[in-house]
């Protein structure tokens, strides 16, 4: 059996960064989505964090109302972030730890500590029709705890895997991608959509995609960095490239 198809969600919270930068207009990130749509993304992710340092709620009711492909909330389970997205209704809602302090979601939401307030947010955000995800590390029994609080998809954390990349480091790459794939494959057994995202860049996405469970990877930085060189569109196009390369490698 050939594995299910990878989707590419783009996360287009970067575009409204540089924006922001300088206040105004431009560059629009529902631009970008559109663009990002045009040159092969399969759905847009945007984070509206608390502090609003780079999409703002304005963005997200403009790429509701105008993008034809899936719309990807991302927010933390607060009850601000909760009431925005049951009026906006978009198609999915992945739930991320946010520190304000931090400069990117640092890990993922310790669903095995402190989860009290989950439950009811993932009932919530479900009787809205909306399809909830939980941001969380590849480890098995965080797969458990996150059938346990009914929520139907995973997105496991890439970023420790992404740094040893970066770094380099073998041994640390061979480990984190054991923990990614032992993740995927129990998360998936036990009824799970299993998505991934956070730092990943061409040079890291293959072997991600050449995980046979995984049904899509969310990525921003690395395609927004990338698009500084050689425009938006040649950089999805690469990544969608690249996560093809990869997921080539599964055995049929
Ligand atoms: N998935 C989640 C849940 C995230 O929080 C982020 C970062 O906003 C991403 C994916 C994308 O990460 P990156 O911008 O590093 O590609």
């Amino acid at each position: 059996m050939s594995a299910p198809p990878l989707r590419l969600g783009v996360n287009i919270d970067h575009v409204a960064t540089v924006r922001n930068a300088r206040g105004g207009i431009h560059p629009d990130p529902v631009r970008a989505a559109n663009m990002a749509v045009l040159a092969g993304a399969d759905g847009i992710t945007a984070h509206l964090r608390e502090d609003r340092r780079h999409i703002r709620d304005a963005d997200m009711r403009r790429l509701k109302q105008e993008l034809f492909v899936p719309l990807n909330f991302e927010m933390a389970a607060t009850s601000e972030m909760i009431g925005l997205a049951t009026q906006l209704r978009p198609h999915a809602a992945c739930l991320v730890p946010e520190k304000r302090e931090e400069r990117t979601t640092e890990g993922g939401l310790d669903i095995i500590g402190a989860h009290v307030h989950l439950r009811p947010a993932i009932k919530e955000l479900r009787g809205e029709g909306i399809r909830v995800s939980l941001f969380v590390e590849p480890e098995i029994e965080v797969m458990d705890a996150a059938c346990d609080l009914q929520a139907p998809v995973v997105e496991l954390h890439t970023g420790t895997y992404c740094e040893a990349v970066v770094d380099g480091d073998q041994a640390r790459i061979v480990y984190e991608l054991e923990r990614l794939r032992r993740a995927a494959e129990h998360g998936a057994k036990i009824g799970l959509e299993i998505h991934a995202g956070h730092g990943l860049a061409l040079d890291s996405v293959r072997a991600v995609a050449a995980i046979p469970q995984i049904v899509e990877l969310n990525i921003g930085h690395s395609l927004i960095g990338e698009a500084i060189f050689f425009g938006l569109d040649e950089a999805v196009r690469a990544m969608r490239a690249a996560m093809d390369e990869g997921r080539a490698q599964v055995p049929a």
